[in-house]
């Protein structure tokens, strides 16, 4: 497999960047093809710990390329912020590191602004990150946003903030009654990180076809998870891009034979953090065990992670949409320690169990998680280095996953650190 996606198979936080900076020793890029710095991912090497969220987890790696590729939003001041937090930590990002599609969109910060004051106005709020991701999205569909390439060129990104600026002015005075924003101040904000950002800026889709075709390795790395989808998630509670594998080639500008393999990636249980249905949800005392245990804690929002069983019937979903070649189970070691553990199979529903997960959330909300259950293990699976060390039950355990997803159980993680990895079939070796 040269080229392939690491997703995430629930809501989120389901240990990507851990994954992808495992993954990406032996690859040549790393893409990120959507969302934008809503994204959190912790990744340990050695002692040290890093949190990403805009840049790819790949740039710890001195010898790889780095794409942010056009169906990513950018806010230049996360942007760099996050490259000066790396630089401090003594990560080199320059631009034969880093590449940015000039066609990728620029999260303004109106666009912050509208994300605080659309949350304010829903009767039902979604929790989003506040980092500007749904306006800066609304923007690209409305054909109103301010690309890369229009912010690196003077007279463009004049004109276009004009317009920008008056539109959203005549919403936030009439409507929202705020202050109107300063076009000079934003102008001359941006303008600096637009001389900053020129050297980082390609046409980054060219630049990936030619090296998928000279025969480089690729992952891309998925932000967000399949339930946070615009499409197949649980809209409206959803982030704004298609964070599935479909979305690889839209927001890199390849095609879908370009792209070999997608790798899920699950935790043992279910977390998810912001609004919206939840079918396994513990909102009893186990529930705050595995939070506490597990360290559920958002790392973009310090907001505290719902905490719930694994759901099958989400990861059968997330394989069928995405295609998935392979599943990574992270987070066993969390489980060790309570006496059962409780899989959910299927949904009850009108009489019947169904295996999918409905669109409708009035349909979702009358589902009812029918339950396996398995006996737990011990704290000796945080120190498990093969597959055959882990304790039978776990194994029992991800047996059943592979068994009602239809895929292979290729990787499980049995800690934060790169060395708690249990590799049990080779992803992305052959070919
Ligand atoms: P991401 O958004 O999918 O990259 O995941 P996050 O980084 O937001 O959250 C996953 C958290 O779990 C991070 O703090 C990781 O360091 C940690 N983690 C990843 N895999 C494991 C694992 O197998 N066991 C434990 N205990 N922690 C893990
Ligand atoms: P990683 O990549 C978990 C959630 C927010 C909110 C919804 C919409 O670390 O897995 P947005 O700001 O995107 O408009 O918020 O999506 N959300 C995430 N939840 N992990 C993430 O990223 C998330 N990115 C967004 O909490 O419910
Ligand atoms: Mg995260």
């Amino acid at each position: 497999m040269s080229t392939f996606v690491v997703l995430g198979a629930q809501w989120g936080d389901e240990g990507k960047g851990k994954m992808t900076d495992f993954l990406a020793e032996k690859v040549d890029l790393v893409v990120r093809f959507q969302g934008g710095n809503n994204a959190g991912h912790t990744v340990e090497v050695g002692e040290s710990q890093y949190k990403l969220h805009l840049i790819p987890s790949g740039i710890l790696y001195d010898d790889k390329i780095n794409i942010l590729g056009n169906g990513v939003v950018i806010d230049p001041e996360a942007l760099f912020k996050e490259i000066d937090y790396l630089e401090k930590l003594g990560i080199r990002v320059t631009p034969d590191k880093l590449l940015i599609s000039d066609r990728a969109h620029v999260i303004m910060p109106y666009h912050r602004s509208m994300d605080r004051l659309n949350e304010k106005s829903r009767t039902n709020t979604i929790g989003t990150t506040g980092k500007g991701i749904g306006p800066s999205y609304t923007d690209k569909a409305a054909r109103s946003g301010i690309r890369i390439c229009d912010l690196i060129d003077p007279a463009i990104f004049k004109k276009k903030l004009k317009e920008n600026i008056k539109e959203k002015n005549e919403l936030l005075v009439n409507v929202y009654k705020e202050e109107p924003l300063d076009f000079d101040e934003i102008f001359k904000n941006y303008s600096n990180y637009a001389e900053k950002i020129t050297p980082f800026v390609q046409e980054t889709s060219v630049k990936l076809y030619d090296e998928i075709k000279a025969g480089k390795k690729v992952l891309f790395e998925g932000a967000q998870g399949m339930l946070l989808d615009i499409d197949y998630g649980t809209y409206p509670f959803v982030t704004s891009s298609n964070t599935i594998a479909g979305g690889v080639c839209t927001g890199t500008g390849i095609g879908p034979t370009m792209v070999n393999g997608a790798v899920g990636v699950a935790k043992a249980y279910t977390t998810r953090v912001g609004e919206g249905p939840f079918p396994t949800e513990l909102t009893d005392a186990t529930g705050e065990w595995i939070r506490e245990k597990g360290g559920e804690v958002g790392v973009t929002t310090g907001r505290p992670r719902r905490c719930g069983w694994i759901d099958l019937v989400i990861l059968k979903t997330a394989a069928r949409v995405s295609g998935l070649t392979n599943l990574v189970v992270t987070k066993i070691d969390t489980l060790a320690g309570l006496d059962k553990i409780k899989v959910c199979v299927g949904y009850r529903f009108k009489d019947k169990v169904i295996d999918y997960f409905p669109a409708s959330l009035e349909d979702l909300a009358k589902c009812e998680p029918v339950y396996e259950e398995f006996d737990g293990w011990g704290e000796e699976a945080a120190t498990a280095k093969t597959y055959e060390e882990l304790p039978e039950n776990a194994k029992l355990y991800l047996k059943r996953i592979e068994e009602f997803t239809g895929v292979e159980v290729s990787i499980v993680s049995v800690g934060p650190k790169r060395s708690q990895t249990i590799v049990v079939h080779e992803i992305g070796e052959s070919e």
